[in-house]
């Protein structure tokens, strides 16, 4: 496996990789790695002959008060388990590589970005769009990894693949979820012991939608306010929002007959979390995904 600091010499990597008629997977990742990514980081093994995962905490997706300077970064650790899962290439550039002085371009993908998490975190999606245009620029891959608990922001990245013409396939990967339920996340290694159970509120929410919508109930509203009732009987979390949306558009929907995304994000303690459910139409309710 090697460490790729530089855009010139990842570039040089993947026009290689290409010319001899071999396909490269991107795992886009901020370090931190649990095994979350490593699910994300194995699909891409299992489907292209070069995988290559960047480390970059990027600071535009994190706004003046959130949490850019705590943000776990483990990056010896994250190689080592790297290398362990066949990985080909690192690509682990600087802030002053990625973002040159007198940068002025974004990406921004108008209408979803301002959904869900983009409407509590105003410019969140657009740092992310803007980082993943440009590592999909300079690692011009086949088929590109996400995870499905951040589904807000795979909504937000298909638009942008699909208006920019992106010729890269993006390939979703079920939630990873500890043995309790608890989604997995970089952010949970905030949580102290006590946070850590408060936290299993959320997935409680999610599975109360779920064996809800399971007996027949679709309407949605009826659906959210179960959910919204879950956490708030947890005193420790406070509700940023629950909503029942269409996951393409994350505009909310009536009625979950044609299958819809529960989206749900709460503070435990000064811990923002996320998670969420796909709901396959009345009565045939799947998730939240199993663990691994
Ligand atoms: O999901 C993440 O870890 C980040 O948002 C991403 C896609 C790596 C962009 O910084």
């Amino acid at each position: 496996m090697r460490v790729i600091r530089t855009i010139a010499e990842m570039q040089a990597i993947c026009r290689t990789v290409h010319r001899e008629d071999k396909t490269i997977g991107l795992v886009p990742t901020m370090g931190a790695l649990h095994a979350g990514h490593l699910s994300l980081v194995r699909s891409a093994r299992s489907q292209n002959d070069a995988v290559v995962v960047s480390i970059f905490v990027n600071p535009k997706q994190f706004g003046p008060n959130e949490d850019f300077g705590k943000y776990p970064r483990n990056f010896e650790q994250d190689c080592a388990m790297l290398d362990q899962t066949g990985v080909d290439f690192v690509f682990a550039p600087s802030a002053e590589e990625m973002y040159p002085e007198g940068g002025t371009t974004y990406v921004h993908v108008e209408g979803v970005s301002e959904k869900l998490d983009g409407r509590s975190r105003p410019g969140h999606f657009k740092g992310v769009t803007t980082v993943v245009a440009k590592l999909f620029h300079i690692i011009p891959a086949d088929h590109a990894y996400f995870g499905q608990k951040d589904a807000a922001q795979v909504a937000v990245l298909r638009k942008m693949v699909r208006d920019q013409n992106f010729d890269i396939e993006l390939v979703v990967c079920p939630i990873v979820r500890e043995k309790d339920g608890l989604a997995m996340s970089s952010r949970n290694a905030y949580l102290n012991e006590a946070e850590r159970k408060q936290a299993l509120v959320l997935h409680r929410a999610l599975l109360r939608i779920q064996t809800l919508a399971d007996t027949g109930e679709s309407n949605a509203a009826t659906l959210a306010q179960v959910g919204r009732e879950v956490i708030a009987e947890e005193p420790a979390a406070k509700l940023d929002y629950l909503e029942i949306v269409d996951s393409d558009t994350l505009d909310p929907i009536a009625d979950i007959g044609k299958g819809a995304l529960v989206a749900v994000a709460a503070s435990i303690g000064s811990t923002r979390l996320i998670d969420n459910l796909v709901l396959h139409g009345a009565g045939s309710a799947r998730g939240p995904q199993t663990s691994n």
